[in-house]
């Protein structure tokens, strides 16, 4: 399956990436000895068991048994193919995938031509707009300039239920691919036809400047429908015509597009600013343009969704300052408070999360129209810091005057200030909580609490200690003698071992994890990130001893196989000359080492 991409790069591959930043981006992690740890993203858990271990380069949950390299951990957490991961990888690290050999015969799957078909819709709505009069004059209304719609992209959807379809959907093929592409809706009998009808098109640009998806708006129509050129088709469904539908209709999700990971305006505020200090997030399409047209490039917009924390750790890789911009109403408060929760593990030292409340009635949109960009700068001058709207927001019905009311006060900021990374932030917090309730924020770390998370000894066969300590430490591999007679073991699992101590001794430097990616695609392969994961946690200089010591038995053990093999044959009279001093030499040595015996 990987046949294509070789081996070599793999190694390099993973010995650049550091697979505690490739898991940190994603999965917060706290520093617990040698290993980082965290509740494990694979499944449900309370307390956390899964590892990470950055001198391994490998991740073990103890709860659910997940294993493996970063590659691995791609795989699993964002659900992707193994050349994806690779390649998802490699660009993070700003390698280039090379492929062997010409093209694949089993192509991964091709989205180009999905990324084509978007693009040319895009095109197509956009070649719309300038012939509807209806949409022409709602942009005017809008205050839209003809730079701020061509920078967005912004089209036109003629009202007809075939449109697209007539123009992009030439053959069942790419009827298909427009279906895919989330252009299409469905009537009750299964008939296709256009999703976006008489609205105004906002085209979802992805981090790279791909559509990927569209959001349109229905733009209140005087009453005597103005009739655009397209002509009307029969509708498929009378359902279909019933009535408008919401302000905002979006794409669905489809393989490109993932409202919880896509920020609206993130294309263009990067392409208009090279380094960002600070970054805007907004919850309107045209609260983030109306930002951009008055000088403020630096606004996105979520996509009608909550602030996840996969946005949250996209803002925060874009600028070190992110503020939050949401109403004042209940709803904006609401809103607010989720992106708290989800900024909150992303809150590394030297990153800011600020929130500013709109007066209501207002947007964003209508304010810095009203008061042009100084005046909305002023008041992004003014957000509050998280650590302020955080206390408020929980003090908000609880009386700090009493002592019940600093109690509840503690008790729920406490399991949230332990949501932030390690840091002076984090300390700053629990400071402050400590100052305003008398409370202590953080329990002080119990002296054994991280044992309680350790495997009991897994029960296992010296070859399988043997090889678990090599991937370990596969610098031992070195100090192996070439002639060290644990090889003459004959037992399962003898070979694979020499073959990882002959390719480890191949590669100074090679890192566990690389060294089982080796194997991906053999047998083997499964039961090495197994073994890998059970000698994850553990003293360097313990698990060196054990593996020597390991080594040693095995040799011990194929000599008292051979000295049995010879006692076999001699019982039939066929020892020659040599085997019986072998034989002799082997006695000796039986009974110097175990006297007793
Ligand atoms: P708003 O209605 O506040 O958007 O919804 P807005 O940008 O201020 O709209 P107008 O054009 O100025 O009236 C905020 C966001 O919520 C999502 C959209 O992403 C919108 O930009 N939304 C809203 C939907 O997805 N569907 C809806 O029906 C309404
Ligand atoms: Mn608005």
């Amino acid at each position: 399956m990987r046949g294509r991409i070789p081996d070599s790069f793999i190694d390099e591959l993973l010995a650049r990436v550091d697979i505690v930043d490739v898991i940190e981006r994603r999965v917060p992690l706290k520093k617990a000895g040698r290993e980082w740890t965290a509740c494990c993203p694979f499944h449900d858990e309370r307390t956390p068991s899964f590892y990470v271990s950055p001198a391994k380069q490998f991740f073990h949950c103890f709860g659910c048994g997940a294993h493996g390299s970063a590659i691995k951990f791609l795989m699993d957490y964002e659900r992707l193919e193994f050349p994806d991961a690779v390649e998802e990888l490699a660009q993070s690290v700003g390698l280039q995938v090379p492929h062997e050999g010409g093209r694949d015969e089993r192509p991964r799957e091709d989205r180009s031509e999905l990324y084509a078909l978007l693009d040319a819709a895009a095109r197509w709505y956009q070649e719309q707009l300038p012939k509807s009069a209806q949409a022409q004059a709602y942009c005017e209304r809008r205050g839209l300039d003809a730079d701020t719609i061509a920078r967005f992209r912004l089209g036109w959807a003629p009202a007809g239920f075939d449109g697209v379809i007539k123009t992009l959907g030439t053959g069942e093929r790419r009827l298909q691919l427009l279906d895919e592409a989330g252009l299409l809706a469905r009537g009750e009998r299964g008939s296709r036809y256009d999703r976006f009808r008489e609205r105004l098109m906002f085209p979802i640009l992805d981090r790279r400047g791909r559509v990927i998806a569209f959001g349109g708006r229905i733009i209140s129509a005087p009453p005597a429908q103005a009739v655009d050129e397209a002509a009307p088709a029969p509708a498929p469904t009378q359902d279909a015509r019933k009535s408008d539908g919401p302000k905002y209709l979006n794409s669905p999700e489809t393989p490109l597009f993932h409202k919880g990971r896509e920020l609206f305006a993130l294309w263009q505020v990067r392409q208009a600013n090279a380094s960002l200090d600070r970054i805007v997030v907004v919850e309107g399409y045209m609260d983030a343009i109306a930002l951009h047209q008055a000088g403020l490039p630096i606004a996105v917009a979520t996509l009608g969704t909550a602030t996840t924390p996969e946005h949250t750790e996209t803002l925060f890789r874009t600028a070190p300052d992110v503020v939050f911009c949401f109403d004042g109403d209940r709803a904006g408060r609401a809103a607010a408070w989720k992106a708290l929760e989800a900024s909150l593990p992303r809150l590394r030292d030297g990153r800011q999360a600020y929130f500013l409340f709109l007066p209501e009635g207002e947007d964003p949109d209508s304010l810095v129209r009203k008061e042009g960009r100084d005046g909305f700068e002023q008041r992004l001058g003014k957000a509050l810091p998280l650590s302020d709207y955080f206390f408020a927001e929980l003090a908000r019905d609880v009386d700090t005057a009493s002592l019940d009311g600093r109690a509840r006060l503690a008790e729920r900021a406490r399991p949230l200030i332990a949501r932030l990374p390690d840091g002076a932030f984090r300390e700053l917090m629990a400071a402050e909580l400590e100052r305003r309730t008398g409370a202590q924020a953080l329990s002080p770390p119990a002296a054994n609490g991280r044992a309680a998370a350790r495997p009991v000894a897994v029960q296992r066969s010296l070859v399988r200690s043997a090889i678990a300590l090599l991937l370990a430490q596969p610098e031992l591999a070195a100090e192996v003698p070439l002639s060290h007679d644990f090889r003459q073991l004959q037992r399962p699992g003898v070979a694979l071992l020499a073959e990882l101590i002959a390719l480890a001794r191949a590669r100074p430097g090679i890192r566990p994890a690389s060294l089982v990616e080796h194997f991906a695609g053999r047998e083997e392969y499964a039961a090495l990130q197994k073994l890998l994961a059970t000698s994850l946690v553990g003293e360097p200089e313990t698990q060196r001893r054990e593996f020597f010591d390991a080594l040693a038995r095995m040799a011990q053990q194929a000599k008292d196989q051979r000295r049995a093999e010879l006692e076999h044959l001699a019982k039939q009279g066929g020892l020659s000359e040599d085997q019986k001093t072998e034989l002799r030499a082997l006695l000796a040595a039986r009974a110097q080492v175990t006297p007793a015996a």
